[in-house]
């Protein structure tokens, strides 16, 4: 199989790159930047593409590349940071623009007009001999270039985002073009693969798999079932931070499957362990335990925990935003709690994240093809640590009850625009601001709800939806006549970044 290789050099736009080239047919893998020319070589990469990051390439701490990959014949694209290391290093000049640009500017590249996504203070001044400019902006003059004797290629830009007008032609044209790829990469041959390695992982021992109803989870339960079907139990453990009526809709769902599943009641467990804490970090990091705590009691009331494996629908993006370590580099945004909150000493054999190092997408095209029903691999991501991260500060069973009925309201009003046009992630969030009103002639001093709606298509950004004034008013005078405690319904207009999805 093709392969790109894309190198790390903390650019929170990194597996963004790697899918961007998985949607072209072409295999990706992501690796740090620090990686040596010799090993990188090992990996017999077709193309390399250098990625973005929050450094500047002339400040001693910088991270670096060995100088060697762009001696290896093998063609490299560089992206933001990525261009201006490969000048750097290559002998051109890199210093501090007169000005920074920040968000979408005009481009003229390879002599058409384009928008282009911008998002750097550095700027290339001097080329290294042998290149020559192939795109500018008003305040960067050098925004795009070329070696072509070389293979090496840069742009200031971001074209793996879709701001970027034509950035997946940039893509294409350097995999097709200039690694001159044929495109090998399919998710048919992938499901193969996956079902082989777990039943090389995991032989004829046996899985448990935490299923939690989400199209990860789900597409985990399908993938074991088909490589290792007598071996795996389900295992839904309801936190009590599901939205209403869900526990009971996994349950009927999967118990009717052909699979063991079993659903353990733990919201006592779980509610008293969260008591008084606020802090959103420290609220993911207990989830994540208690989960791991209560599949290893599940484990040992059917034997031995050790005998089992635990299974999870751990993908490609939650790996990225809790700053994998095997990446290195990027920022720690949140730890995603099936990530970051595993405690160190699991008492289980191994783990098994067969998706590890996929993107939603890939995952929801796996679903399709393994046979999952269109209601459940459509479904909108729900994060594990569900509504304990949608209640901002500390957590209590009413606070639940309230964000649950005012949620269901919200959803059911947006599940009624056409599948096409609804937002891909939408929730309410119950704040820890109180607000004062006037109900009948009485003041009264209520929580104020928060409602989201966004746009995205890879979750590491978003547009907020610029949902009707009719259809917010419509939902913010229900929850307000309907849930007493709610006092004021505001609307969160913020796309990410600068904010993420989730408010904490
Ligand atoms: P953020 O808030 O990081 O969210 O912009 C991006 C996507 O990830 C989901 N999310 C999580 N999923 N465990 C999960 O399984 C988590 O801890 C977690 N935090 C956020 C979020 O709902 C959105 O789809």
């Amino acid at each position: 199989m093709s392969k790109i290789v894309v190198l790390d050099f903390g650019g929170q736009y990194k597996e963004l790159i790697a899918r961007r080239v998985r949607s072209l047919n072409v295999y990706s893998e992501v690796h740090p930047g620090r990686i040596s020319a010799d090993e990188l070589k090992t990996m017999n990469p077709d193309g390399i593409i250098l990625t973005g990051g929050p450094n500047s390439v002339y400040l001693p701490d910088s991270q670096t590349c060995d100088p060697g990959i762009f001696g290896l014949g093998v063609p490299v694209l560089g992206i933001c940071y990525g261009m201006q290391l490969m000048v750097h290093t290559l002998g051109g000049k890199v210093a501090p623009g007169e000005v920074s640009e920040f968000g979408v500017v005009d481009c003229e590249f390879r002599g058409t007009n384009r928008k282009v996504l911008m998002s750097h203070g550095d700027r290339v001044f001097a080329l290294p001999e042998g290149f020559r400019v192939l795109g500018s902006t008003k305040d960067c003059p050098i925004a795009a270039c070329e070696n072509v004797t070389a293979k090496l290629y840069a742009v200031q830009f971001h074209p793996e985002v879709t701001h970027t007008e034509r950035g997946i032609e940039i893509i294409q044209d350097f995999l097709f073009n200039v690694c001159k790829i044929t495109p090998d990469y399919y998710l048919d041959d992938v499901i193969d693969t996956l079902c082989e390695q777990i039943r090389g992982q995991v032989g004829g021992d046996r899985v448990l798999l935490g299923l939690s109803g989400g199209v990860d989870s789900s597409v985990v339960a399908a993938l074991l079932s088909k490589a290792i079907p007598s071996q795996t139990l389900c295992v839904f453990v309801d936190h009590g931070l599901m939205r209403l009526n869900e526990g009971d809709q996994i349950e009927s769902v999967f118990s009717k499957r052909d699979l063991e599943f079993a659903r353990v009641n733990a919201e006592t467990r779980f509610l008293s362990k969260l008591t008084g804490v606020t802090d959103p970090e420290s609220k993911r990091k207990i989830i994540g335990e208690e989960f791991a705590r209560v599949f290893e009691d599940v484990a040992k009331s059917r034997g031995n925990t050790e005998d089992y494996f635990l299974a999870q629908g751990t993908i490609y993006p939650d790996v990225i935003e809790s700053g994998d370590s095997k990446t290195g580099g990027a920022d720690v945004i949140k730890s995603h709690h099936n990530v970051g909150g595993l405690p160190k000493d699991l008492k289980f054999k191994g783990l098994v994240e067969p998706l590890r190092g996929l993107f939603k997408d890939e995952v929801r095209a796996l679903g399709r093809k393994l046979g999952l029903p269109p209601e459940l691999v459509e479904r909108q991501p729900f994060p594990g640590p569900g509504l304990g991260i949608r209640v901002i500060g500390d957590i209590t069973k009413d606070k639940l009850d309230v964000l649950r009925k005012a949620d269901a309201i919200f959803r059911e009003s947006i599940d009624g625009i056409p599948f096409e046009e609804r937002p891909a992630q939408y929730f309410a969030v119950l704040t820890d601001l109180r607000a004062v009103g006037v109900t009948g002639d009485a003041r009264s001093y209520g929580n104020v709800l928060a409602l989201r709606a966004v746009y995205t298509d890879d979750f590491m950004t978003c547009r907020y939806v610029p949902l009707t004034h009719e259809l917010l008013n419509g939902v913010s005078q229900r929850i307000t006549n309907e849930i007493r405690s709610i006092g004021r319904v505001v609307y969160d207009i913020t796309d990410k970044p600068p904010a993420t999805l989730e408010w904490e």
